[in-house]
């Protein structure tokens, strides 16, 4: 039967414990970072060469959907109550909700060096060295935010705009498509500073910190967030029914998206697995 995920702000106080008991497990196996060191090997971007299977890409949405899956299976080996929840910031939306309380995720960092200094996350606890990260820093820093030149999180309308377009992606399928639902949800906009980062990349700027580049997973809030953002991808498949991931076949030889971005039915690496095949979940989980 299938499972569900929770809004976060609904968890009882029994629920956040074993969410973070059981995410501290994943950590003392090795595992978690095994999941950090995967994302940085998948973040390819437009101007490098290859495969983009996981970000400025419309396999963005399959690529996290099953990479948030893999997560919550190694948390469900170590207790079957747990699922990811979801972090919904068009309603959670300052630096004191939820998920940022001293029972759940810990809070923002300190204005000195931005560690994370509340929280079961906090690195004094013990239970939260980084070893994947992109600089030599040991413990996980936030800056929820970003208090020196505050912005907002992504609003409402912000995420209706993308939910209303009805083409899951178009040319050229990367960070500059400017239609498309993939795109207007991933964030890549025009221009520069606070005002190019849309939606999911918004968030990701938003919390600082280790959510900044390419070993956000360092953050557990990475999962809170890419749990809200397949929600949205499962609102926008409701909401346009006949609607599907695009490209439905590979660009050709001639396109200079040729070998670098997956079609439907074309394997999503690292996995034995489609955008197709990820299309509906219903059967695995369901979003309560
Ligand atoms: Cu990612
Ligand atoms: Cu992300």
């Amino acid at each position: 039967m299938a499972y569900t995920r929770r809004d976060v702000s609904t968890l009882t106080a029994t629920e956040k414990r074993r969410f973070v008991r059981a995410m501290l497990e994943v950590k003392r196996r090795g595992e978690y970072d095994e999941f950090v060191r995967m994302h940085l090997d998948y973040y390819t971007a437009d101007g490098e060469e290859g495969l983009r299977a996981a970000h400025m890409t419309p396999s963005f949405l399959p690529w996290h959907r099953r990479f948030v899956l893999e997560l919550e299976r190694a948390l469900r080996r170590i207790d079957d109550s747990v699922t990811v929840p979801y972090w919904d910031w068009t309603r959670d939306r300052t630096a004191h909700s939820a998920p940022w309380t001293d029972d759940l995720l810990g809070g923002t960092g300190r204005r000195t060096d931005h560690q994370v200094m509340t929280g079961p996350f906090a690195y004094a606890g013990g239970d939260w060295t980084i070893s994947e990260g992109v600089t030599d820093g040991l413990f996980l820093t936030r800056d929820l935010g970003r208090a020196r030149n505050p912005f907002d999180l992504p609003s409402r309308a912000d995420v209706e705009w993308a939910l209303k377009d009805g083409t899951y992606d178009t040319s050229p399928w990367d960070s500059t498509a400017r239609k498309g639902f993939r795109n207007k949800l991933e964030g890549w906009g025009t221009g520069h500073g606070t005002s190019s980062w849309l939606n999911h990349n918004r968030v990701h700027r938003w919390v600082g910190g280790a959510m900044l580049g390419g070993a956000s997973v360092n953050d557990p809030v990475f999962w809170l967030h890419h749990a809200f953002v397949d929600l949205l991808w499962t609102r926008w498949q409701n909401r346009h029914r006949d609607a599907h991931y695009l490209p439905e076949r590979p660009p050709g030889p001639g396109s200079a998206q040729h070998g670098r971005i997956v079609a439907r039915r074309q394997k999503l690496p690292p996995w034995d697995e489609t955008p197709q095949s990820l299309e509906d979940v219903s059967r695995i989980y369901r979003y309560g």
